[in-house]
């Protein structure tokens, strides 16, 4: 099934609360939450406390995306303030196998990022005990760049490698960056079957209408 998660960093923050139930109105399955450090990225974005204020306005997937160095330190504070996905990112730690042990602990999905150089055949050894991989389709850091198509090798890649694991129902394959009704076209014929888009719908006239066609556009 294709899910929509519309990322909340091209919202209006002086009302989030509002952003988040219009997507939800509109049909998003999921909501994409960047958290970001100043470190690992060179942005700062929203902390856990956002995310406990947020979670009073809806029951909705809180999908979140943490772009910050050695994110176990921090998985206990997400996984309390009410995210539901947790994903961090490949590149910013060594002990992959214990914060996805760590994410569980808490009863939360685990996700695992890459960014777009990084080959995915680095996420093999992982895919038996992960959730969820997100492909980044931008370097990750900002709202509202151009999607990298090579980027879809990666998507392929990862998509047959569940595929041989008999993991296809299980894992959810997400891409972030640039999605627009027609780069979605391309994630999802490439073995994508979660879509963040920022920009693209909150920016719209229609926020519903932009939903509905990166989900079910061909
Ligand atoms: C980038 C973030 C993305 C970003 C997507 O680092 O991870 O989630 O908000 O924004 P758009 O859809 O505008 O590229
Ligand atoms: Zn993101």
């Amino acid at each position: 099934m294709i899910k929509v998660s519309p990322s909340i960093l091209a919202s209006d923050f002086s009302k989030l609360g509002d952003e988040i139930v219009s997507i939800v109105k509109g049909g998003a399955e999921y909501i994409h939450i960047d958290v970001m450090d100043g470190m690992f990225v060179p942005n700062m974005s929203i902390g856990p406390c956002i995310i406990s204020s947020v979670r009073k306005v809806t029951d909705a997937v809180f999908d979140t995306h943490l772009m910050i160095t050695d994110p176990i330190r921090y998985v206990e504070d997400f996984a309390k303030a009410g995210a539901d996905i947790i994903t961090f990112h490949f590149e910013s730690c060594t002990n992959h196998s214990e914060v996805i042990d760590r994410i569980h602990s808490f009863g939360k999905k685990a996700g695992i990022s890459i960014k777009p150089a990084t080959p995915a055949f680095v996420l093999e050894p992982l895919l038996e005990k992960i959730d969820l991989i997100l492909i980044m389709t931008v370097e990750p850091g900002f709202g509202g760049q151009s999607f990298i198509p090579e980027t879809l090798e990666s998507v392929k890649i990862v998509r047959e490698m569940i595929k041989r694991l008999g993991l296809d129902s299980k894992v959810d394959i997400e891409v972030d960056g640039g999605i627009t009704p027609q780069t979605a076209i391309l994630a999802k014929k490439a073995g994508a079957n979660v879509l963040v888009a920022g920009s693209a719908i909150f920016k719209a006239e229609d926020r519903k209408a932009a939903i509905e066609a990166i989900k079910n556009n061909e």
